[in-house]
């Protein structure tokens, strides 16, 4: 795993916009897999800012994001598919058609989760960018996932549920469950840029990349990727 030190968020931003628009700008027919939360903001803004200044074109660039809470429509604003519309999508030349995320409103979960396997096949990703959950996750993989998981359907573990409560109004309306894509088509991803920021991610950071690759860390499998990238900020790095 290679890391790169940030002095803070704005250079962790710029610096992971570098990997990001490499591929971009070197395959105008780039598949990446994309993450919501609120570390990739700052890459997203960088994303946007290079399209208009420079005219950078994703009308042939496909995407997949990792997750989607269940029982959220696509409309709804807490939704991450409203997500990527509001901090990326719309900021770019990009074809909504070629744009995919877990249908969170899909009631047979088993179909739904075939079907976004199925796809995953159809587009391998020349990069998967990745946040870092506070617990280790990665996407919505709690910690226990076998590595060789495909999508399927989660129960939050209560410390995301807190996590992720900050981004509603109340702690109430968080859902409990979510579609995942799987650890396994995670690592599939020819690249992987990971992210994290702040002092709450040290001791997750730290047992991703230094600590014992194990099931219950479910980041410290990238440490077998071929080609990952994590970069952090000071206070994240704080215990390595
Ligand atoms: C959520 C998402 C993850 C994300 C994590 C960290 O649980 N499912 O994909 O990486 O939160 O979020 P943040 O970047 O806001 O700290």
């Amino acid at each position: 795993m290679k890391i790169i030190v940030t002095k803070d968020y704005e250079e962790l931003s710029a610096s992971a916009a570098k990997v990001m628009l490499e591929v971009v700008k070197n395959n105008p027919y780039a598949v990446l897999g994309l993450a919501t939360g609120t570390t990739p903001l700052g890459l997203y803004a960088y994303m946007i800012a290079d399209h208009e200044k420079y005219g950078t074109s994703y009308a042939h660039v496909r995407t997949a994001n990792l997750d989607e809470y269940k029982g959220l429509a696509k409309t709804h604003p807490q939704s991450y598919a409203y997500f990527m519309r509001k901090n990326l999508f719309d900021g770019l030349d990009i074809d909504p058609e070629n744009t995919n995320i877990e249908n969170g409103m899909a009631e047979d979960e088993a179909k739904e989760c075939a079907r976004y396997d199925e796809l995953l096949e159809q587009l391998p990703r020349d990069i998967q960018l990745l946040g870092l959950g506070s617990n280790g996750h990665i996407a919505f993989n709690e910690p226990g996932t076998p590595f060789g998981s495909g999508t399927h359907v989660v129960t939050l573990a209560e410390s995301t549920v807190k996590d992720n409560a900050r981004l509603f109004d109340d702690i109430s309306e968080v859902p409990r469950k979510a579609f995942t894509m799987g650890i396994r088509q995670i690592m599939q991803a020819k690249k992987i840029l990971i992210l994290a920021s702040g002092a709450n991610k040290a001791e997750a950071v730290c047992k991703m990349a230094k600590g014992e690759v194990t099931e219950s860390v479910p980041a410290s499998v990238l440490q077998l990727h071929p080609d990952c990238t994590l970069i952090v900020d000071r206070a994240a790095a704080a215990n390595l």
